[in-house]
């Protein structure tokens, strides 16, 4: 391993980058920019209901800000609006982003003068699992860099919607913040993934998950289980087959979690493998999913699959989707790469026009 087990993330950036003599030192910047902003939203997030209306140290706006209708029809927490104030504020000064999209914001968020223009897109969920603040519960941070298309480069023109509107295999890098007991970063520059532990002391990013690996099977899967009926059949029956356990036809026992902070499921996933779902169902037919494509699906499919794991919409790989709205849902599932495999089968197989349950199969407890 090219680096020391304990590097700061600087460190290892800079190690990266001496592998790839030919890039330049904006990339670098960028990704410490954007952990400054984690490690602001950290401790904003830390403060609690402490932090409403006393100052939280960090220059945020307070917490009166929120309350909002977002673009997605969600109300805002006060902490989704800080959290994204501090992404734009810490990535608009480094001359590094050609400009910023995220959940909060409608359109793009254009580098205003007199700061100079990059060459990458930043897009990004400033705050995931925000239904989680309220009780203290793990949240984080998810983002995702593109490179700008070259005329925008060029001539610093503010940046459009359709500048973004990218496969997530064109993306340059990808990573969250996790929010949780301690606040990590997990990111991937395209080499695998890593992960940093938050040291309190120093308030450096250590360098302590090198090599992060998705194992390739698992006895774990997360879903919505109050959608059940609004699923799909492919989906039905692979929770079903789960809930069998041993005596059904996958012939072992799962376990079951559900944490509302895609975030933090994507990191459990990482840790010790597992299987998340959010797919495509019939509760509202204008959703195609209930994730967003750009800042929530695309990065953590990235980092997955650069875990070995693997992403999908059940149909194809999510990180072949092609854009086509920057707030765009999409149908996610990930993890495993065996179990996603799987799952993918089931969707693949002829339509099933009814699904028959195990539950009230001929020979099952609730035959009449
Ligand atoms: P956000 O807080 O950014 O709006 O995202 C919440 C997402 C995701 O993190 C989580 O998996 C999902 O919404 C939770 O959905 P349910 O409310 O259906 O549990
Ligand atoms: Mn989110
Ligand atoms: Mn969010």
């Amino acid at each position: 391993m090219p680096f020391s087990h304990r590097s700061t993330l600087t460190q290892y950036l800079i190690e990266q980058r001496r592998r790839f003599p030919s890039a330049g030192g904006d990339f670098n910047a960028l990704i410490l920019d954007v952990a400054l902003a984690c490690k602001a939203i950290a401790r904003s997030v830390a403060f609690g209901e402490l932090g409403h209306g006393i100052g939280n140290g960090n220059g945020a706006p307070q917490a009166a800000a929120g309350g909002e209708i977002n673009v997605q029809g969600e109300i805002q927490k006060p902490l989704d609006v800080i959290s994204n104030r501090l992404f734009t504020r810490m990535n608009e000064t480094g001359g590094y982003c050609a400009g910023m999209a995220s959940e909060e914001m409608q359109g793009p968020y254009q580098i205003p003068a007199p700061h100079p223009r990059g060459k990458y897109l930043l897009v990004f969920d400033p705050l995931d699992g925000s239904s989680n603040i309220d009780v203290n519960v793990s949240v984080g941070s998810i983002f995702s860099v593109l490179r700008a298309p070259q005329d925008a480069i060029d001539s610093g023109r503010d940046a459009t919607v359709d500048d973004f509107l990218q496969p997530g295999s064109a993306q340059v890098a990808a990573g969250y913040a996790l929010y949780g007991p301690t606040t990590m970063l997990v990111l991937s520059v395209g080499s695998g993934v890593v992960g940093f532990t938050l040291d309190p002391n120093l308030g450096e990013f250590m360098l302590t998950h090198p090599g992060i690996r998705v194992p390739q099977d698992t006895q774990e899967f997360a879903i919505n289980a109050s959608n059940s009926r609004f699923w799909e059949a492919p989906v039905k029956r692979y929770v079903d087959e789960c809930l069998a356990g041993k005596t059904g036809p996958r012939a072992k026992d799962f376990n079951m979690r559900w944490i509302a902070s895609m975030v933090a499921e994507a990191h459990r996933i990482l840790m010790r493998g597992g299987v998340f779902m959010y797919p495509r169902d019939t509760k509202d037919l204008a959703k195609p999913g209930r994730l967003r494509l750009l800042y929530e699906a695309n990065p953590v499919g990235f980092l997955i699959e650069q875990a070995g794991g693997r992403a999908s919409t059940g149909r194809e790989p999510v990180l072949d989707v092609k854009p086509t709205s920057l707030h765009q849902r999409v149908s996610l599932v990930f993890g495993s790469k065996i179990e996603v495999e799987r799952i993918e089968k089931y969707h693949a197989e002829p339509k099933q026009v009814e699904y028959a349950s195990p539950l009230f199969a001929a020979r099952s407890l609730f035959r009449d």
